[in-house]
C-alpha cells in the first residue's frame, strides 16, 4: 500500500492470567477505510480495542499510528494520537449536558480579568454547529441521561469528528438500539468514511458489516482467521465460517433469533 496507514498493529499478544486473549493478531487500517471485526464472543475484539484505545497495554506486539510506532499508556495518549472509542455506555457522563459532554477534557475557557473560566456560551455554540452538521437534533443543554441510544452514539461519533480523530473504534455501538437508531449510527458510521476518517466497526450483525465496511476481519480464539475485501465475501459466507469455526450457531440476518444483541456481559 503506497499511502501510510491510519492504524497497524502488529504480533499483539495479552493473556489474562491463564486465558490468551489475544495470540499475536495483525491489524491493518487504512486511510478512510471501515474495517469490520467480527467473530464470537470471546474471540478478543474487545480486547485488541482496548489495546488500540490505551485502556490496556499489550504483553507483546506493536503499535503504528500514521506509521509511527506509538507506546499508548493511557485513553487520553490515545485520543491525543487521534484514536476515539466509542462505547454503548461508556461514551457520556450521564450528570452533565450534552454541551460539557461534546467538550469533554476539551473544554473552552475565556479569560475574566485574570480568571480562566470555563466558556460554556463558547461550548453551546460550537455544540450546536456540530451536532447540525450530523443533522442530530439534541438539546445540548440536556443532561446526557436524557439521551437515546441512538443519539449517545450520535454525540460520541460528532465528538470524534470535531477533534479531528484519526480512527473512530465502534465496540457493538448498535446492540441496545432500535431499527431507526441503527439506520442512523450506521449512516453517520459511512459518514467518516467521506470525511477520511478511518473505522473499525465491531458487529454481531453481519448485515451491518457487510453493508457497511470495505473490510472485514474475523477472530477465533484470539488469532486472525479472515482478512478480507467486502467485495470477496458475502453475509452468507461470513456466518457459514463463524458457525465453522466457533462450534456456535448464528443465525442468518433477520432470521428470528439473529444475534442483534449481544448475547453476554462486555
Ligand atoms: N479484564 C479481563 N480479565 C480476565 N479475562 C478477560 C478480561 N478481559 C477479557 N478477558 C477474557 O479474554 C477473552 C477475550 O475477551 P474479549 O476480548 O472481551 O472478547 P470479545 O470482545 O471478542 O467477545 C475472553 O476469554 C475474556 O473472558
Ligand atoms: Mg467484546
Amino acid at each position: 500500500m503506497s499511502e501510510t496507514l491510519a492504524l497497524s498493529a502488529r504480533g499483539i499478544f495479552k493473556s489474562f492470567g491463564s486465558v490468551r486473549a489475544l495470540q499475536g493478531v495483525d491489524l491493518d487500517v487504512g486511510r478512510g477505510e471501515i474495517v469490520g471485526l467480527i467473530g464470537d464472543n470471546g474471540a478478543g475484539k474487545s480486547t485488541l480495542i482496548k489495546i488500540l484505545s490505551g485502556f490496556e497495554v499489550p504483553d507483546a506486539g506493536t503499535i503504528a499510528v500514521n506509521g509511527q510506532i506509538r507506546v499508548m499508556r493511557s485513553p487520553k495518549e490515545a485520543r491525543a494520537l487521534g484514536i476515539e472509542t466509542v462505547y454503548q455506555e461508556q461514551a457520556l457522563a450521564d450528570d452533565v449536558t450534552v454541551a460539557r459532554n461534546l467538550f469533554m477534557g476539551k473544554e473552552l475557557h475565556r479569560r475574566l480579568a485574570f480568571l480562566k473560566v470555563l466558556d460554556d456560551k463558547a461550548m453551546r455554540v460550537e455544540s450546536k454547529k456540530m451536532l447540525d452538521e450530523l443533522r442530530l437534533r439534541v438539546d445540548v443543554d440536556q443532561e446526557a441521561r436524557f439521551c437515546s441510544g441512538g443519539e449517545r452514539q450520535g454525540i460520541a461519533i460528532s465528538r470524534a469528528i470535531y477533534f479531528n480523530a484519526r480512527v473512530v473504534i465502534l465496540d457493538e455501538p448498535t446492540n441496545a438500539l432500535g431499527v431507526v437508531a441503527v439506520d442512523r449510527v450506521l449512516g453517520l458510521v459511512a459518514g467518516l468514511k467521506e470525511r477520511g476518517i478511518s473505522c473499525i466497526f465491531i458487529s454481531h450483525n453481519i448485515q451491518h458489516v457487510v453493508d457497511i465496511c470495505d473490510r472485514i476481519v474475523m477472530f477465533v480464539h484470539g488469532s486472525k482467521v479472515l482478512d478480507t475485501a467486502r467485495s470477496e465475501t458475502s453475509a452468507d459466507q461470513l456466518i457459514a465460517m463463524l458457525n465453522a469455526r466457533s462450534g456456535a450457531t448464528i443465525s442468518a440476518p433477520g432470521e428470528p433469533g439473529a444475534p442483534d444483541r449481544h448475547p453476554g456481559p462486555e
